[in-house]
């Protein structure tokens, strides 16, 4: 019988580096953020003259390659560093994986102090060796706080991480926070604040231009030459632009398009195939979405998506009839009646107004103002994508422990 490997090894493919449209790969080179790298290297550069430089806090939309951006001038300060034997050191964190200043703060002192795990030992004597690492050596520590809007007692873990370093003596402690929740600095404390946004960045949604050339640009290394048709690029590049200006769905889409091909025997990636890749691209990002959001605010998109799947029309004013077009206090109602059942605590109608904000902004809603006339002014929200979607990949989140 001939052997699985063999087989799988003889298919055909169209890729020749497929790693390099995945989007966990970070490009040597990142088209239209060279203001962006030079902006970060610039805040940076003070740090290898042995002065602190100020924290900073940068913020854009998903996939608008901050993660990217910032890795790359890290990787950069790094090899700089060990070259010019500076007493500098840089620590990564993905705080969506250490959403604590405890796991936080653990991992940072795990990847600083390599020859011993700290498993087991508590918060401040973790906080204590961090900063007595850098006042003994004299060393910077440069802390990338990725997703930093995930950190429950993120105002702890910024006064801890400020007020440490003010104690220092030599050596100092800098904040770096990403986050692509365009409303978090909001709801920062005031002093948590300050320390955070001493300098602050932007990054701006790419547009399909932009996505094209971003795209051809890895096609060119992932793709074998002319597998892959112009018009796929257009149009992957048009729904990411469409998508919020997303590079990682527009990677997605290319990188799945290629796999239809593969699994259909076909040697050339065209439109169609970009088409197909979009169903199932946007349903795993959604997914993850979703997953990444707090208890709370998943509760109240159930409970949008349970009020959609009942399917309510609503009348306007001038006698169209729209389908699923939900009123802001009936969902607020309904939200209360889901916690209540599942023995959650509630949160204020505050708060659940900003959770409506965020989850329009992440595009799983669409809001719009009823104008005058309809129960006075008020908020209508429709869901963005099918409710029995929604429900079932909520159901599984919110209803595991049950
Ligand atoms: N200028 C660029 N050139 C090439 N690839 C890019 C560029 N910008 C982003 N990408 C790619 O797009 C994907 C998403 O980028 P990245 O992870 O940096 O986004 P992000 O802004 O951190 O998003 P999120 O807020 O969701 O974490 C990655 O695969 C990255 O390599
Ligand atoms: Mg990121």
């Amino acid at each position: 019988m001939e052997n699985l490997f063999e087989k799988h090894m003889a298919k055909n493919t169209v890729f020749l580096d497929k790693d390099i449209i995945s989007p966990h790969h970070i490009p040597k080179n990142l088209p239209f953020r060279e203001k962006q790298i030079n902006e970060i290297t610039q805040f940076l550069g003070p740090v290898l003259n042995n002065s602190k430089p100020n924290n900073f806090f940068l913020y854009g939309k998903t996939g608008s390659g901050k993660t990217a951006t910032v890795k790359h001038v890290l990787e950069q300060l790094d090899d700089f560093v060990k070259t010019h034997d500076k007493k500098v050191c840089s620590s990564y964190v993905n705080c969506r994986s250490h959403p604590s200043k405890y796991k936080v703060l653990l991992k940072v002192l795990r990847s600083t102090i390599t020859e011993k795990d700290f498993l087991g030992y508590s918060s401040s004597f973790i906080y204590e060796k961090l900063l007595e690492y850098s006042n003994e050596n004299a060393i910077h520590q440069i802390l990338v706080l990725d997703e930093i809007d995930k950190v429950k007692d993120i105002d702890e873990l910024v006064y801890s991480l400020s007020r440490g370093n003010d104690e220092l003596k030599s050596g100092s402690i800098t904040i770096i926070g990403i986050s692509n929740n365009l409303t978090f600095k909001e709801k920062l404390d005031p002093r948590t604040k300050s320390s955070l946004c001493e300098r602050e960045m932007v990054f701006s949604p790419y547009n399909a231009t932009e996505l094209k050339e971003i795209l051809k640009e890895r096609i060119d290394k992932a793709f074998k030459f002319e597998t892959v048709k112009d018009e796929a690029i257009s149009l992957a590049a048009a729904l990411a632009a469409q998508e919020s200006g997303d590079a990682r769905t527009a990677v997605m889409l290319m990188q799945r398009a290629g796999e239809i091909a593969d699994s259909q025997e076909l040697t050339i990636v065209d439109d169609t195939l970009v088409e197909k890749a979009k169903v199932s691209v946007e349903e795993e990002i959604i997914i993850s979405m979703i997953s990444t959001l707090p208890e709370q605010q998943q509760l109240v998109l159930y409970a949008i998506a349970q009020l959609s799947a009942q399917n309510p029309t609503f009348t306007k004013v001038n006698g169209e009839v729209e389908k699923g077009v939900l009123f802001s206090g009936e969902i607020f109602e309904a939200y209360l009646t889901l916690a209540k059942k599942f023995d959650r605590r509630t949160i204020t109608s505050r708060w659940y107004r900003q959770y409506i904000n965020e989850l329009e902004m992440y595009g799983l809603i669409l809001v719009t103002n009823s104008g005058k006339g309809i129960k006075g002014q008020t908020r209508l929200i429709k869901l963005g994508f099918d409710p029995m979607k929604i429900k079932t990949v909520l159901e599984k989140e919110l209803f595991k422990n049950f």
